[in-house]
């Protein structure tokens, strides 16, 4: 069985550098090269929904050139790869709080969302100024600002990010790190998590579809006692 949605946390692109002999930013580009590969590999599997995690809310206390060039290198991937997104049919959607961005960034960000709108093969998350707490407060200030006395899942879900979206099946993180580090907390309640040593930039097809089995070989019981 596949997973309609897997998220990726995309670690160590630092340490990959390093062991490369390379200074940090460089592992930042080898992981952002990464995500081409895997996105065309995820639609010839028929994945519904791919998030990857790329720039959390703490992300912002990295030294201030760490900041600019991950700015820098997000901006410049999507206005080389625009073209070909909407020629395969990508729908590309950002989770979190975009106005944290320089605003040359957010408007490659929104052109993005824009001319990808009508995307149908696949739909690609990209999580940039994310963090789950502070997502989830915010939820609880907007009802709180609509005066809702009740709040039942469906409607707490409609004010996240990622409403309308199933919730992740499968998390997948890189590097050896065994944290969820604010990732979509809520909508991970029931996802399966998987783990590798393998650092950002060498999880290639190879490693993706190993956690693909993986997922497959899993029972989801959702708390209950015969897998659904
Ligand atoms: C974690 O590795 C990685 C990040 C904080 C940045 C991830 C961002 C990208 C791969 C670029 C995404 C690009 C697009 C176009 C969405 P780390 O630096 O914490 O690695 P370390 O733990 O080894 O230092």
């Amino acid at each position: 069985m596949l997973p309609r949605h897997v998220a990726f946390i995309m670690d160590g692109n630092g340490r990959w550098a390093k062991e490369q002999g390379l200074p940090r930013n460089q592992g930042h580009r080898a992981g952002t090269n990464n995500l081409k590969r895997l996105i065309k590999y995820a639609r010839k599997k028929e994945i519904e929904m791919l998030t990857f995690y790329a720039f959390s809310t703490e992300n912002f206390s990295r030294p201030m050139s760490e900041v600019s060039f991950l700015f820098s290198l997000i901006s410049e991937y999507f206005q080389r790869e625009i073209q070909e997104m909407v020629e395969e049919g990508m729908r590309v959607h950002f989770l979190g709080d975009l106005s944290l961005f320089p605003s040359p960034v957010r408007m490659v960000l929104d052109k993005t969302e824009r001319l990808t709108a009508k995307g149908d093969a696949i739909q690609v998350n990209i999580a940039l100024g994310y963090g789950s707490r502070k997502e989830i407060l915010a939820a609880v200030n907007s009802l709180l600002k609509e005066g809702v006395r009740e709040v039942d899942e469906e409607l707490f879900a409609s004010r996240l990010y990622t409403a309308g979206m199933p919730d992740p099946d499968l998390i997948i993180r890189t590097s050896g790190e065994m944290r969820l580090s604010n990732f979509l907390l809520y909508q991970g309640a029931y996802s399966e998590l998987y783990f590798t040593d393998l650092y950002w930039p060498d999880f290639d097809t190879e490693a993706f579809e190993e956690a693909l089995t993986e997922y497959g070989s899993r029972s989801r019981r959702y708390g209950g006692i015969e897998e659904k």
